[in-house]
This record gives structure tokens, sequence and C-alpha cells, in this order.
């Protein structure tokens, strides 16, 4: 190897870092930036296979909007996401995933997420619940999830909720080739911020692809170490808030390992979609058929976000 105070190796006749050592750094570390770009930007043919996992994603959660219903414990809904899962040749993502035990994260009330589906656990009047679906369709990942209400819910919380997906909405609009990554979280943290809620910081959106966590990290909330990423066309990652209605403060269940819940006690909303930058703006992977056939972004309690 070549030394900084050595001959270059052009012939110069000069050391080498009065000569080449700049530009050869230079190089390198944009072969490097290269190899991580190329990561991140799927192909044509990577790009159909992340169409097909998120059409089936927002198919099930069709399928299972209809259960999400007073009275159902949270293991029969697991029950039904993996049956119908099974039932049309795919994987349910998350069992076995680092030794998660169900197909299914079930998070109600001051649960933030990653809640265990039980049998111990029935859904009541006035409750909130997230059902975060991932799915595995011919070996590419869609991951998406919505905050349900069970029946008469305070209308403070019904404002959280509807806050929560209104913020995953200004979050993917955001996505735009040419912006930065950042811009997701400058759309959602005011925003949530301005209507007295906050965002959770210990947990974030993710790149997706033929992995269920790919190399960045979308945060939600305004941060100085997100990586300086600039959006592309062909990137695939997902825009998931989650919000509660005290603190940003999370503290994770000792004993299961998994369940994260708030750390005051409030209650806690999440929207999750899978996104694609593409030349114009963004596709939305894992809208559901109901939402696509209706031209809806979204629809929460009879509002429909256009
Ligand atoms: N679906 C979650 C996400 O949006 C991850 C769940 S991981 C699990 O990233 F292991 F808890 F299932
Ligand atoms: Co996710
Ligand atoms: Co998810």
């Amino acid at each position: 190897m070549i030394e900084r105070n050595d001959l270059c190796w052009c012939g110069s006749g000069k050391k080498y870092k009065k000569c080449h050592l700049f530009e050869d750094m230079k190089k390198k570390s944009s072969s490097l930036e290269n190899k991580k770009r190329q990561k991140m930007i799927k192909t044509a043919q990577e790009i159909e296979g992340m169409r097909r996992a998120g059409a089936f994603n927002g198919q099930l959660m069709d399928y299972i909007r209809q259960f999400v219903k007073e009275g159902i414990s949270t293991i029969k809904i697991d029950k039904l996401v993996y049956e119908y899962t099974l039932d049309h040749g795919h994987k349910p993502a998350c069992l076995g995933y680092h030794g998660y035990p169900k197909s299914v994260c079930i998070s109600r009330n001051n649960v933030v997420c990653h809640g265990i589906p039980s049998e111990r656990e029935i859904l009541e009047d006035g409750d909130i619940v997230n059902v975060d679906l991932t799915t595995i369709v011919d070996g590419f990942y869609g991951d998406s999830s919505e905050t349900f209400l069970i029946g008469n819910v305070s209308s403070e919380v019904r404002r959280l909720v509807e806050v929560t997906a209104q913020a995953m909405i200004y979050g993917i609009d955001a996505v735009k080739p040419g912006n930065k990554l950042a811009a997701v979280a400058e759309a959602i943290e005011p925003y949530v911020k301005s209507e007295g809620f906050s965002v959770v910081r210990q947990y974030t959106g993710h790149g997706i692809g033929r992995k269920f966590h790919e190399i960045f990290t979308v945060y939600h909330h305004v941060d100085p170490d997100e990586e300086p990423i600039i959006l592309e066309p062909g990137m695939t990652f997902t825009v998931e808030p989650m919000v509660n209605m005290g603190g940003y403060q999370v503290v994770t269940d000792r004993k299961d390992g998994w369940t994260v819940r708030t750390k005051d006690g409030s209650m806690s909303a999440q929207f999750e979609h899978t996104v694609l930058v593409t030349e114009e703006g963004r596709e939305v992977l894992t809208r559901t058929p109901s939402q696509i056939a209706q031209n809806i972004r979204l629809e929460f309690s009879g509002k429909k976000f256009k």
C-alpha cells in the first residue's frame, strides 16, 4: 500500500500526499456511495415484486378489517392473518422474526407497537387498536398498519387517531424525487406538535425490499442524526408515524421483550404504508383494494382523505 509520504504512483516525482492522494480518496468514497445507492434503488423487476407484495398486504388488510370489532380476541385476529396469508401461498413476515412469536403485531391503547396477540386480550368498547401486517410475497416484503376504533371512542382519542392518519399522509406526500428523506419528518412532526401530541422517536420507518428492514431509517421526528439521503426513483421504504397523546418516551415490556408502551400510560396510534419513489412523486404500494376502488388515499371513520 502506498503511504502519504511515498512518491506518487503516477511518476510525477512528487509525494503522494501532494499529488494523487486527494483524488484517489474521492474516487474511493464515491464508489462506496454508489454501492450504497445501488442497494437502495430497486430494479424494474424488483419494483414489480414490491408492487405484488404491497398489493397482497393491502388485500389482507381489507380482509381483516371486518373482524376488528368489540369482543374478538387478538389471538383470533392473529389466526385469521396466519390462515389467510398461507391460503394465498404467502408468509407472515413477523412470525419468527428475531424470535417474534406471532404472525401480526396488535397494539391496543397505550401500546405503541409490537403488541403480541393473546387469547386473554379482548377488544372492548372505547379501545383503539393498531393492526400491523407484514407479508412476504415471492421474496418481497409488504408492510402496512391501521389503527381501528372499537365502538364509542372518546372524541379526544378519536382526534389522536385522525391526526396520526393525517400525519402519515403528510409524510407520504413529502416523498418526491429530489426531496431530502428528512422532508418526511419535517412534514410530520410540526403538524403533530401543533395538535398537542408527540411523535415517537425510538421506532422509525425503514427501507424495505427483499428484507424486512433495509439499510436506511426513516425518522418521523426532525433529527440532525438522520442520514442525508436524497430521494430517487426506485427507492422503497415505509412511512409509519407512532403518535402519543402524552410524551414521546416509550418503554419495552421486560417480561416479553417486545411490547412497547408509552412511558406515561397515554394512548398511542399509528398508521403505516410502504411507498415507492417514482419519477413523478410516489406510489403507495400497500393501498388496499377498497381504497383504490373508492379512489381514496385512506379512509378513517368515514372520513376520506383524498
Ligand atoms: N411491522 C413492524 C414494522 O412496521 C415490525 C414488526 S417486527 C415484529 O416495522 F417482529 F415485531 F413483528
Ligand atoms: Co414497518
Ligand atoms: Co409494520
